[in-house]
């Protein structure tokens, strides 16, 4: 059973979320492989956002209503999506680097990022050329990143690892001022604040492994006089 020697490495316990949902102690404890020395594992200092904030986004219409939004856009993406269950045969030839890439990484969560652990964990699969090119120019610059595994022209990532960098899969608007907004990472925030980029990842799975999935995002700003128009 070659599968099981992956399920450590990418089944730490020590994932960290704000989301309470996504890691059910009992999930752990079904797993053994979680309580190996991967599970004590740091996670990278170098991470764009801070580990565990920006798996999914904290925001839904009521939270965003003191807010004016601006420069919303989304893009859609198609890809290939596996379970780690599938990883022998249908991944073989991936499998030996993606081991050694995830080897002591915090696996960043499927969609909505909830880790389901073990063999539900999955793993997007796309061709280099189909990712935008901001987020190509992220991957090279990143050389010690560990949420993109690039394999020459393909490239596997959890559904969860949009998140940390969501703005750059996101093309700016038409709007002169809205063309590089999503540019940077520096005002991404996974709940609204004034001036800053917020953003979502929404997905459906379609036919046999195919998924298509969209990420928006947009600016939001606090509205002027929004605090007196209580009085
Ligand atoms: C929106 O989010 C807030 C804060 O997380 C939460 O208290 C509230 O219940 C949510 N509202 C809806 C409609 O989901």
């Amino acid at each position: 059973m070659k599968l099981l020697a992956l399920i450590p490495l990418l089944a730490t316990a020590a994932f960290a979320s704000t989301d309470s949902s996504a890691s059910p102690p009992s999930a752990s404890a079904a797993n053994p492989a979680s309580s190996g020395p991967a599970a004590a594992s740091a996670p990278p200092t170098e991470d764009p956002t801070p580990v565990g904030a920006l798996w999914t986004a904290s925001w839904n219409s009521t939270t965003l209503a003191p807010y004016t939004q601006s420069c919303a856009s989304r893009s859609t993406y198609k890809g290939t999506i596996y379970k780690l269950a599938q990883l022998y045969p249908d991944l073989e030839t991936f499998a030996p680097q993606l081991k050694v890439f995830y080897n002591k990484q915090l696996y960043p969560g499927s969609w909505d990022g909830i880790d389901k652990h073990g063999n539900d964990r999955e793993l997007i699969k796309m061709d280099m050329t189909d990712l935008p090119w901001k987020v190509r120019e992220w991957i090279k610059k990143e050389s010690t990143q560990r949420h993109y595994s690039v394999h020459d022209d393909i490239v596997f990532f959890a559904p969860g690892a949009i998140y940390p960098i969501l703005p750059l899969w996101v093309e700016g608007g038409d709007e002169v001022e809205c063309s590089d907004v999503f540019d940077g990472l520096d005002a991404y925030s996974n709940e609204p604040a004034d001036g800053k980029t917020i953003g979502k990842v929404s997905h459906k799975e379609s036919g046999e492994g195919e998924v298509e999935f969209t990420v928006e995002a947009l600016q939001v700003k606090l509205q002027a006089g929004g605090e007196r128009s209580e009085l």
